[in-house]
């Protein structure tokens, strides 16, 4: 009897929760009448200027602004020193850190070891596709100059162009304030995947706008020609979602394509790297799967006297759980926050283990190369390796998802763990065939001594930075502030923080 009362409880609070949603998916039908007779911030093209639009939406500017106060750095290879060797010969092993607040990502993106320390628009090793989920002058630029020109040349071309941080720009239609997908590549991945454009709803945008960004993507090498008949190669922002939006479906997608993200200076593995399937992994999750959007958790509305609107102060909904869960759900703010805190535990204990094993799988593959291993020997445990540290990474690397899809999470954790183990069993045999037994991987423990085994030259590096922020970065803000797309006043009382110094 007790069971059926909590079954019937359960649904209660679920079905209060889906009532509440279709409220306030009503709510928002008037506001977005609001909307379209609003003003016009700019007639035609991207108005990247954030602080252009907050004279007519001051609330939402000023709720915006508050992603400023998520500064603190959050070394992640300090905190996991697997990282470094998972990485080794790959720009995530000199610097990775936990996401801030969108008003960093511009500071972020200029200070991260991995753009280098380009000392002219040519140099540097990342391509300008880095810039893409970064910044509102970035529609603004593909607007301008074309998608395969955008999408062509180093990161270094766009450093006096790409300086306001990601803002209503990046979510809005600058003449209608309208919700709008500006990145072209979320439209292609969705056409790819078979939704039709035409179909997407109000609430789905709720959600497509994150995903803009907070998805997995890979620069896929495009050829093509400009309009003087110059031969030009571009990196372009693509998103692999041709055989659905799961891991295994793009681990398919790469594997027929022949694709690698990098080649494993240690173990020699022809690598993927996950960057941030957020949407994918939310959508296999039971929120998404009731039509909760990530507005409805990280910007939920607000009343000041009589006005409601969305708070733009995407952050963590945990520092808000009464105008987030307790919008839907019953419990208390304790038992909520209890909740999160369990899952996370649960993905960090099999996160550990997985890290732990990939790792020294990586380390113990180099050894085999060493003692003479034939690549025929090797291709099996390689191929073990990239799809385990594949699922691994899918699984973590957005940062929400063991929350967001806790089963899919702890799913893809098991099988990568599987895979890292096969590896090592398989390379227990081609070492001792090759007279190394007994082999112990060499410490990893810190990130100085994970960062020694994958070969990163910290002060070097450190230092072509400084030199870098003291004298093009310079110039590349003096320029824009010409050019009058950088109100330097914006970056009043920023700090500096970085996990290098
Ligand atoms: C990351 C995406 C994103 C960014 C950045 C963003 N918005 Fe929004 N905005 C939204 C979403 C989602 C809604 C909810 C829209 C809805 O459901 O109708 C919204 C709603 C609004 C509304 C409608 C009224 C309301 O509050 O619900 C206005 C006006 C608005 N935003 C202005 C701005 C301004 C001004 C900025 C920049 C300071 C900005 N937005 C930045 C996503 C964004
Ligand atoms: C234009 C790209 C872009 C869009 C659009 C975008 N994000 Fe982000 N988001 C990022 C990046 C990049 C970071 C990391 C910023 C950093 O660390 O400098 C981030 C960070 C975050 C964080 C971490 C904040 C913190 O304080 O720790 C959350 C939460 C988040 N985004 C949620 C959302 C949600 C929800 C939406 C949609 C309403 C959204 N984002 C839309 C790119 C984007
Ligand atoms: C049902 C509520 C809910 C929905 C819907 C939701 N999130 Fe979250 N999100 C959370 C919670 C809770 C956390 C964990 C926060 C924490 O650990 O403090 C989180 C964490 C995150 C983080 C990591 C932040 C960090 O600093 O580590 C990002 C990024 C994020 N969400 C983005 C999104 C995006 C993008 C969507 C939609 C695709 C979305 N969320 C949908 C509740 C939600
Ligand atoms: C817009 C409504 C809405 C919001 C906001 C919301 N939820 Fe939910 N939540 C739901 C619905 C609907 C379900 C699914 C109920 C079902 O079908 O069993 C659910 C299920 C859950 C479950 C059970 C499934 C699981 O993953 O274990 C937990 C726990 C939960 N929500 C926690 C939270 C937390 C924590 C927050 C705030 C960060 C939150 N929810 C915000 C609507 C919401």
């Amino acid at each position: 009897m007790n069971k059926y009362k909590l079954l019937l409880a359960g649904s209660t609070v679920a079905i209060a929760g889906m009532l509440l949603l279709t409220n306030s998916i009503n709510g928002k039908s008037e506001e977005r009448k609001a909307i379209n007779t609003s003003p016009v911030v700019k007639e035609k093209g991207v108005e990247s200027r954030n602080e252009e639009w907050a004279k007519y939406y001051p609330r939402q500017y000023d709720s915006w602004k508050k992603t400023k106060e998520s500064d603190k750095i959050d070394d992640q290879l300090t905190k996991n020193p697997q990282l470094p060797v998972l990485w080794a010969g790959y720009g995530f092993s000199k610097d990775y850190n936990a996401p801030r607040g969108h008003f960093y990502t511009i500071q972020d993106i200029t200070n991260t070891l991995r753009t280098g320390g380009p000392i002219d628009a040519v140099t540097g090793p990342m391509p300008t596709a880095c810039w893409s989920c970064k910044s509102p002058d970035v529609p603004r630029m593909i607007e301008e100059v074309g998608e395969l020109e955008y999408f062509t040349g180093k990161w270094a071309k766009y450093g006096q162009e790409i300086v306001n941080p990601i803002g209503c720009g990046d979510c809005h239609d600058s003449k209608t304030a309208n919700l709008t997908l500006t990145r072209p590549y979320l439209k292609k991945g969705l056409e790819a995947s078979g939704v039709k454009l035409e179909d997407i709803t109000h609430q789905d945008m709720r959600s497509l706008v994150c995903a803009q960004c907070h998805a997995e993507y890979y620069f896929k090498k495009t050829e093509w020609t400009d309009a003087a008949g110059t031969k030009k190669t571009a990196a372009v922002v693509t998103f692999p979602w041709a055989n659905g939006l799961t891991a295994e479906g793009m681990e398919k997608y790469y594997d027929d394509a022949n694709f690698s993200d990098w080649t494993h200076t240690i173990s020699k593995t022809p690598m993927l790297k996950a960057q941030h399937p957020g949407y994918e992994m939310f959508k296999s999750g039971i929120h998404a799967q009731r039509g909760v959007a990530c507005a409805d958790c990280h910007m939920p509305y607000v009343q000041e006297g009589a006005v409601k609107y969305s708070d733009h102060h995407i952050t963590s909904p945990l520092d808000n759980i009464a105008t987030t869960c307790l919008n839907c759900h019953q419990e208390t703010e304790a038992e909520f926050k209890a909740v999160v805190k369990t899952k996370l535990e649960r993905k960090e204990q099999l996160n550990k283990i997985a890290m732990d094993n990939l790792a020294k799988a990586h380390l113990e593959a180099g050894k085999a190369w060493e003692a003479g291993a034939t690549e025929e020997e090797m291709k099996d445990i390689l191929q073990d390796i990239r799809h385990g540290q594949w699922k691994w990474d899918y699984s973590i690397a957005s940062h929400g998802a063991f929350y967001h899809a806790p089963e899919e999470t702890l799913r893809l954790l098991s099988v990568a763990n599987e895979q890292a183990q096969t590896a090592r069993l398989k390379l227990v045999s081609v070492l001792a065939r090759h007279g190394v037994v007994d082999y112990i991987a060499p410490d990893f423990s810190t990130k100085e001594s994970a960062q020694a085994l994958a070969g990163v030259d910290m002060p070097k590096l450190v230092a072509e930075k400084e030199a870098f922020k003291a004298t093009l970065l310079q110039e590349w803000n003096k320029q824009a502030v010409e050019k009058g797309i950088l109100n330097m006043e914006t970056r009043k009382g920023m700090s500096d923080n970085t996990s290098y110094k």
